[in-house]
């Protein structure tokens, strides 16, 4: 198996899966969910391909996505055997994804599964974060904000995003997590101030 082939073909792969998600889980996000954590990985002295392989691979079988996460776990087993990955990489790529999902709320248990759930998270906060949260806010036909009430996207601010900063497994995520908050907080000041027409 030659890593950096692999990481090509799984590329393609994603691309195929997530080309048309509105819902801020497109190829890009995938694309940025692997370079950060192959990043972490590297910083942590953890296996950077395998961080790599599962930062891509992170969102296949979400419940959300897919309507048959079974089979869509299935065949992406099917698609790593096809490219020579070993078995026992391929069992450690698919447990490293397995507890990623900030809804389940676990940690996972190996260091290159809780580097990916890092990387997830990340893209979660900051400019892109808040970007992706009102796509799918949109995409979802759920308001920007409401006075009156908690189902819009202002409010998941609140229930997730504003919260992630301290459930960072690594430092190296922590500290980037720091900034993005901060930014998230300005920015709802500053909507606030718009919202009331200052
Ligand atoms: P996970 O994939 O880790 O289970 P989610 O799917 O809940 O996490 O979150 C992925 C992204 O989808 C979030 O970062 C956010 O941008 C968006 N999102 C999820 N739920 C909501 C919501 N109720 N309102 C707006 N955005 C949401
Ligand atoms: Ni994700």
């Amino acid at each position: 198996m030659n890593e950096s082939n692999v990481i090509e073909k799984i590329e393609c792969y994603v691309k195929e899966l997530f080309e048309d998600d509105v819902t801020g889980h497109d190829y890009f996000h995938m694309r940025r969910v692997a370079r950060q954590a192959r990043e972490l990985a590297e910083q942590e002295g953890a296996d950077s391909f395998l961080a790599e392989a599962a930062g891509w691979l992170h969102d296949i079988g979400d419940a959300k996505l897919f309507n048959d996460p079974t089979h869509a776990k299935k065949v992406m087993n099917d698609y790593l055997k096809e490219l020579n990955v070993p078995a026992g990489r391929i069992a450690d790529i698919e447990a490293a994804i397995e507890d990623v999902s900030f809804s389940k709320g676990n940690v996972p248990d190996s260091l290159e599964g809780r580097i990916v759930q890092d990387a997830d998270r990340l893209d979660a906060i900051g400019a892109i974060g808040i970007a992706r949260t009102f796509a799918f806010g949109g995409a979802k036909g759920q308001l920007i904000y409401d006075e009156q009430q908690g189902r819009t996207s202002i409010q998941h601010f609140y229930d997730k995003l504003l919260k992630l900063k301290e459930k960072m497994n690594t430092n190296a995520a922590r500290e980037i997590a720091l900034e993005r908050h901060e930014f998230m907080e300005n920015y709802l000041r500053q909507f606030y101030r718009e919202w009331h027409t200052e």
